[in-house]
């Protein structure tokens, strides 16, 4: 067997040991009280999946949602590594006299099992969202006073990710609440993937290891350049607090939904791949262009966000409009993205030095063109067009397979 020599750099080496030890010093703090179980074993890479609120609000009913699992591997989305096919608000319409939830029964007819044994039928996951406060964002039924009933339904019901809002929540604080929920879904006895759905306002990041596998950092998207802008600039600062087993959420992708550019929406995938962020497409997918399916399953692009050293990238360098972005990679490599916020084309440059490297001589791939560029004497430049990334994979020469 050949052995692999990993020469790296030594900057990536005392940043990925710092990052790790940081996530297992947390863990071993917050999950001192909480039993070892399946559900630390669920999210070892950022979730992949599909949600149905940035496309479709509040208009979702049991027939799109099976149509969208069969899209999802019919598109090849799923041999992609997509996965969790999940109902965002409104699928609930009541309790009933015994408190249980109730799925609206003219949008979800079969009832909630039915719909989660197709979904699995197709070999992929199922998810549902709720709220930790009396009523969700969209003022149907909470889980607030009912955590063990809806826990142990679901569990029942065969869900595997529950994505858990915070509106409606006067007089709550997040940490308690959603270890509460945490605490149910353990007891309820099913694996399943936690998402922490409090748009950031208690610093999740800070308590939520242990607690939810992925907690957002911010407020909503919206399908606009510049709100990819504002939250990616939020998560400046918390990098060290994502890795295996608990991620930070700058929310769900809206590439494919038709309000940016085919490369604005490369620039937003990039990025988030980048930031080891969930990747839970937001688009129509039984519908998207070849473009959008292109940018969603590119695998050189998608192989950055789950690489298995789990280290989140972060922003190398700001000049203007004109940034660097670079994440470590169990090889020893890196993922770098020139990126060009301005709005005209920029010439941009990393050189090995400055980024620390310790050999001259590093082979370049273009990840969105899935093409091996060659070897690059001290550095790399391009010409990146407004709002667009370009986005590399460097090994330096030194890194022996
Ligand atoms: C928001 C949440 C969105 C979506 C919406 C549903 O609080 O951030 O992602 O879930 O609620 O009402």
């Amino acid at each position: 067997m050949m052995r692999k020599k990993l020469a790296i750099v030594a900057w990536l080496a005392v940043w990925a040991a710092a990052a790790l030890s940081a996530v297992s010093c947390r863990a071993k703090e917050t999950r001192g009280h909480l039993k070892l179980s399946d559900f630390d074993t669920l999210a070892l890479k950022p979730p992949m999946g599909w949600n149905s609120w940035n496309k479709f609000g509040c208009d979702v009913d049991e027939e799109m949602v099976r149509r969208m699992a069969e899209a999802m591997v019919q598109s090849g989305m799923a041999a992609a590594g997509y996965e969790y096919v999940v109902i965002d608000d409104c699928w609930q319409t009541a309790r009933d006299d015994e408190g249980n939830i109730i799925a609206g029964p003219e949008r979800f007819p079969s009832g909630i099992k039915a719909l989660a044994d197709a979904v699995h039928s197709l070999g992929l996951k199922f998810g549902i969202y709720s709220c930790a406060g009396d009523k969700t964002c969209e003022g149907r039924p909470g889980s607030r006073g009912y955590e063990e009933k809806d826990a142990r339904q679901y569990a029942a019901w065969g869900v595997d990710y529950l994505k858990y809002d915070w509106c409606h929540t006067e007089g709550l604080q997040a940490d308690p609440a959603y270890k509460k929920m945490r605490a149910a879904l353990e007891a309820a006895g099913r694996p399943i993937v936690f998402s922490i759905c409090e748009w950031g306002r208690s610093k999740p990041w800070l308590w939520a290891r242990g607690v939810g596998h992925l907690w957002r950092t911010t407020g909503d998207i919206k399908d606009k350049w510049e709100s990819v802008l504002t939250l990616l600039d939020l998560q400046v600062g918390l990098e060290e607090y994502a890795g295996p087993g608990g991620w930070n959420d700058p929310d769900m992708l809206e590439v494919g939904n038709g309000g940016m550019t085919s490369d604005e929406y490369r620039a937003h995938f990039s990025l988030w791949c980048i930031l080891a962020a969930p990747l839970m497409a937001g688009n129509d997918l039984r519908t998207m262009s070849r473009e959008t399916a292109f940018i969603l399953t590119n695998p050189d692009v998608i192989a950055v966000n789950q690489d298995a050293l789990g280290v989140q990238g972060r922003r190398f360098s700001k000049e203007d409009d004109r940034e660097i972005w670079v994440k470590p990679l169990a090889d020893g490599s890196l993922a770098v993205a020139l990126f060009n916020r301005g709005q005209s084309k920029a010439r941009m440059s990393v050189s090995w030095a400055e980024m620390k490297i310790e050999t001259s001589t590093c082979y370049v791939r273009d990840l969105w063109k899935r093409k091996e560029l060659g070897r690059f004497l001290s550095g790399y430049s391009a010409d990146v067009p407004s709002h667009a990334v370009v986005l590399v994979k460097v090994k330096p020469s030194n890194i022996i397979d």
